[in-house]
């Protein structure tokens, strides 16, 4: 129970007092005291029914001094108007449950308080500078602003605005037109300042409810307020306005921001000693934003820190919520309005609907003879005859009562002194009434910033606009005072902001243009890594030169892509049969295999090893030795000691093969460096460290490439499957040419497949023009520089380091965690590539981008993950595309090698990446289509690695039928 005298709230005039023990907050009764001006009696209220349709009194509480007789329709009429405490309370709890719910996520969108992110994480810093223009929408008219801000600490901005009346018809309009409206509206304002021409970031401020995907996308939910123009709803408006400022020929001005009227007072009233995390406009409409706790909005992925949250609490109540409040002034209000049923809660505080409230509150108790008796009342059923500046005069302590008689007069309804009286206490009941649940709300948010921020007080600053508040100090007295009644666990600084200047909008755009600043610079960073559909053909063209040059026997030296002939001269035709053994070394895993190839189904077996670094770049002999001890103890294991199984041996390296079972080394790529191993014959090392371990078991039949295993892996299912890609550590590719194509070998008889290795491919410096400044880092930092520059631009050893490199520029920029690296984020290949797949997954909240980044000691803001995901995209969708090129080179060749209209194939397709990325292989496919579009081309994943394919090689060595098998 409450003890508050009304003198504590400076309520002592006013239609509110607080009672004894109930803290019911009701207007002074008229009639039957005369002494206007002192707390009225309250013998009347017990016994009248509270609601003005009937409903009993429910929570009013009164002391026994308070009984009495029942109480006149006007009577009735401010008691309905006037919601008690408890009722209050009641109604707070409400508005935290729909504002809790509409943060959620679960709530799947079901919440009558939408919650829009705004994308506003940061108040000004004034760092601010520049010149920024200002549209701001609003009512009756459109501002637009001229602001250079110097960085000074915004303390001298300067600042030019004009006004331009709207048109009336334009809210009704097309939406076209009102666009074009306010894009003229800039184009006159600019032309009257002198036509400056250097690019003008822009600022809108669109004062209706948003979905907002980014500052500058914004959805429009539906019109309010009046306002219903064609042909907005459900489009961008930030487009819709660009469009037309594009048609005013104002090409150098940007739409940088779009926000709304609720964040422009935030920032009006926050300064960086002084921060203000809420807003509250009551104007024509009403709304709310405030700092929310960026881990509770599941709907917008946010990480850490804070983000402007745009409640759009005027619907609330659209769901019956506030039903119980609503009196018949409200219910006509609401059929009369544009939007009927909707935004409930903005039609009992906004003041576009105010006066309509006396109105109809005078009109129902004028035709119940309770007011105006015997007058002609007809003018009161005209729509907007009162307005809320009227009954604001009206409310007026001083000279409202003369206030109501030359209203009253004026509309022709000859008022009495009583009739007078009561439209005062009407006119004040209404707005304290509306000034009440805007401090319900208030409360409801203030509560929840409280318990979301684990606070035993909060103290917050709460920037107030709007002509309510501004016009009327009692609404500000009851807002305070309600505000404290209900959250009494919080101290809101209530701060005026009359944004006459237009700093607000201009603050928010100054945020808006360090962001676009900011912008600009990750645009200028990460430009070089975007490449259009003109780059990617010529990165296709070039593919195709190289292949035709590396097909040459007279210009193979002069191409980078060695285009090596593999032996392998038919896909698996289905009749291969056997027990073999099987190697798989160079991709992530080393593999032994046993692989049983029976009528109808390939059995395999097989253990994954360890090829610690040391050996990888130690000598031959060592690394041998270590895939000798690999092969004993898996054949020990599976009991195949005494077997003598023919082998296949799939060797991921660039390999000159002399026969199907002789290859030399030409180079090591990857992460391999072993001695002593370039230039020599890959299985006569094997078959000499078998010997070293005295194992004389080993039969070793074919060696192949990873890309071919995988293709006869997966040819054995699909027959159309004539190429193989891998995109894991490395990458590369083979396919099936013509013999007749590949001067590099006599011979002119069927096909052959070919190893491209078109990981080299580059490394002439034709694609020295597609290096970016972050590729050279990476490439001058690897084993082998210089050497396999296409692989290093695509492949799964280098595009976290790509990453890690664009990081660490941003940071330089000061674009990303504030200017600060981490020592961690020093280390090369520290950012693993499978980050990128994991950080890229789609729907993953950004609080996972963070974890990862904090993993690597980096405190990542939410702007911070949402920047680092960018630049995962970029690079992965980069590698992607570079891919498509590649391949697309390769079908349109087989096409026309084959002297086919339209190629039909089956890429078989292996590797960590393209496996694990969200959407590599979805980059790569619909570009493919794109570049070649004369191929229909299908992927077939191999799902039992490149093992399974060399099986396959060595059964039909085995069968002894390969014509160029040197068997
Ligand atoms: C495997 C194949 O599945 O993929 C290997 O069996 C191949 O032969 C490898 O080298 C490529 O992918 P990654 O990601 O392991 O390099
Ligand atoms: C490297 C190798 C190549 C292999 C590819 C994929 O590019 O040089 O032979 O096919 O990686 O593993």
């Amino acid at each position: 129970m409450w003890e508050l005298h009304p003198s504590a709230l400076g309520l002592n005039d006013g239609p509110f007092a607080i009672v004894g023990h109930s803290c019911a907050l009701y207007p002074r009764l008229p009639g039957r005291d005369s002494d206007r001006g002192t707390p009225q009696s309250l013998s009347a209220v017990d016994t009248c029914s509270w609601d003005a349709e009937g409903r009993p009194p429910g929570s009013l509480q009164l002391g026994a001094q308070d009984r009495g007789p029942s109480c006149t329709p006007v009577q009735r009429a401010l008691l309905a108007l006037t919601p008690t405490l408890e009722k209050l309370q009641e109604v707070k709890g409400r508005v935290l449950e729909a504002l809790e719910q509409g943060l959620s996520q679960r709530s799947g969108g079901r919440s009558t308080m939408r919650m829009l992110p705004t994308f506003i994480c940061s108040t000004p810093d004034g760092t601010e500078s520049g010149d920024v223009l200002v549209a701001e929408l609003c009512q009756s008219h459109v501002r637009v602003l001229w602001v250079t801000l110097t960085g000074d600490g915004n303390q001298s901005p300067q600042l030019m605005y004009h006004v331009f009346e709207m048109p009336e018809d334009i809210p009704q309009g097309s939406g076209e037109a009102l666009f074009d409206f306010i894009a003229q509206c800039v184009k006159s304002f600019l032309e009257e300042i002198g036509n400056p021409q250097h690019r003008l970031p822009l600022g809108f401020i669109f004062p209706f409810s948003c979905r907002q995907t980014g500052l500058d996308k914004a959805e429009l939910i539906s019109w309010s307020k009046g306002f219903r123009c064609t042909d907005v709803e459900g489009k961008d408006v930030v487009q819709l306005l660009q469009a037309a400022i594009s048609k005013q020929e104002l090409c150098h001005v940007d739409v940088v921001a779009l926000l709304n009227d609720t964040v422009g007072t935030m920032m009006t009233c926050s300064t960086r000693e002084k921060p203000c995390e809420i807003a509250l406009v009551v104007d024509s409409g009403t709304n709310c934003c405030f700092m929310a706790e960026s881990h509770l909005l599941e709907m917008a992925e946010v990480t850490s820190g804070r983000m402007c949250i745009n409640s759009e609490w005027g619907c609330l109540g659209d769901d019956g919520a506030l039903d119980d409040m609503l009196t018949p002034y409200d219910h006509r209000v609401d059929q009369e309005s544009s939007n009927p049923g909707e935004r409930r809660f903005e039609k009992l505080v906004g003041s576009l609907y105010l006066g309509e409230i006396v109105r109809h509150a005078i009109l129902m108790l004028a035709s119940e003879q309770a007011l105006f008796i015997g007058k002609n009342i007809s003018i009161l059923a005209t729509k907007a005859v009162l307005t809320t500046q009227q009954v604001l005069e009206i409310m007026d302590n001083e000279d409202g009562m003369a206030k109501a008689q030359g209203i009253l007069e004026a509309l022709g309804l000859q008022p009495s002194e009583r009739d007078c009286c009561r439209v005062q206490q009407l006119c004040r009941a209404v707005v304290s009434r509306a000034a009440a649940f805007s401090a319900t709300g208030l409360a409801a948010v203030l509560s929840h910033m409280c318990r979301s921020r684990q606070l035993e007080r909060l103290v917050v600053n709460v920037g107030v606009d709007g002509g309510l508040y501004h016009t009327s100090t009692r609404f500000g007295e009851i807002l305070r005072s309600v505000v404290g009644l209900l959250a009494p666990e919080c101290a809101a600084n209530l701060m005026p902001s009359a944004d006459v200047s237009g700093l607000g909008a201009a603050m928010v755009t100054a945020v808006a243009l360090r962001m676009v600043a900011q912008r600009n610079k990750v645009e200028r960073l990460l430009a070089p890594l975007r490449l259009s559909r003109a780059d990617l053909q010529r990165v296709q063209a070039l593919m195709r030169q190289e292949m035709e040059r590396g097909l040459d026997r007279e210009r193979n030296a002069e191409s980078s892509l060695r285009m090596l002939p593999t032996y392998v001269c038919h896909t698996p035709d289905g009749t291969e049969r056997g027990k073999f053994l099987a190697l798989d070394l160079g991709g992530t895993n080393f593999r032994v295999l046993v692989v049983h190839v029976a009528e109808d189904n390939i059995d395999i077996i097989n253990e994954i090893y360890v090829i610690p670094t040391a050996i990888m770049q130690g000598t031959g002999e060592a690394l041998f030795n270590h895939i000798m001890e690999c092969i004993m103890d898996f054949q020990m294991k599976q009991g195949l000691m005494g077997e003598v199984l023919p082998l296949g041996f799939t060797f991921s390296f660039p390999c000159q093969q002399l026969g199907l079972d002789k290859a030399v080394l030409l180079n090591w790529t990857k992460g391999f460096s072993a001695s002593g191993c370039v230039g020599q014959d890959v299985v006569q090392m094997l078959r000499e460290a078998a010997q070293r371990k005295q194992h004389m078991a080993l039969k070793v039949v074919a060696v192949v490439n990873d890309t071919v295993g995988t293709m006869m892996a997966c040819g054995y299912h699909d027959p159309k499957c004539e190429i193989g890609l891998i995109v894991g550590t490395g990458t590369n590719t083979c396919y099936m040419e013509e013999r007749a194509k590949v001067g590099t070998m006599d011979g002119d008889e069927g096909r052959m497949c070919i190893n491209m290795e078109w990981g080299a491919f580059g490394d002439n410096g034709c694609l020295d023009d597609f290096f970016t400044s972050f590729d050279r880092l990476v490439d001058e930092k690897s084993i082998n520089a210089g050497k396999q520059k296409f692989e290093k631009l695509i492949s799964g050893m280098y595009l976290g380091e790509i990453v890690r490199q664009i990081l660490l520029a941003l940071v330089e920029e000061q674009v990303l965690f504030c200017g600060k690296s981490s020592h961690k984020l020093q280390n090369k290949d520290i950012f693993q590539t499978k980050f990128l797949s994991t950080i890229e997954t789609p729907g993953l909240a950004l609080v996972q981008v963070q974890g990862i980044l904090s993993n690597l000691e980096l405190d990542a803001s939410y702007e911070d993950s949402a920047l680092v995901r960018e630049v995962c995209q970029t690079v992965s969708l980069r590698a992607a595309h570079l891919c498509a090129a590649g391949m697309a080179a390769v079908v349109e060749k087989m096409r026309e090698s084959r002297g086919l209209e339209q190629l039909t194939v089956t890429v078989g397709v292996d590797g960590t990446l393209y496996k694990m990325h969200p959407h590599f292989s979805q980059n790569l496919q619909q570009m493919l289509q794109e570049l070649a579009p004369r191929c229909n081309v299908t992927f077939l994943q191999s799902e039992d690695g490149s093992g399974k394919g060399a099986a396959l090689v060595a059964a039909v060595a085995c069968r002894g039928d390969d014509p160029s098998s040197p068997q």
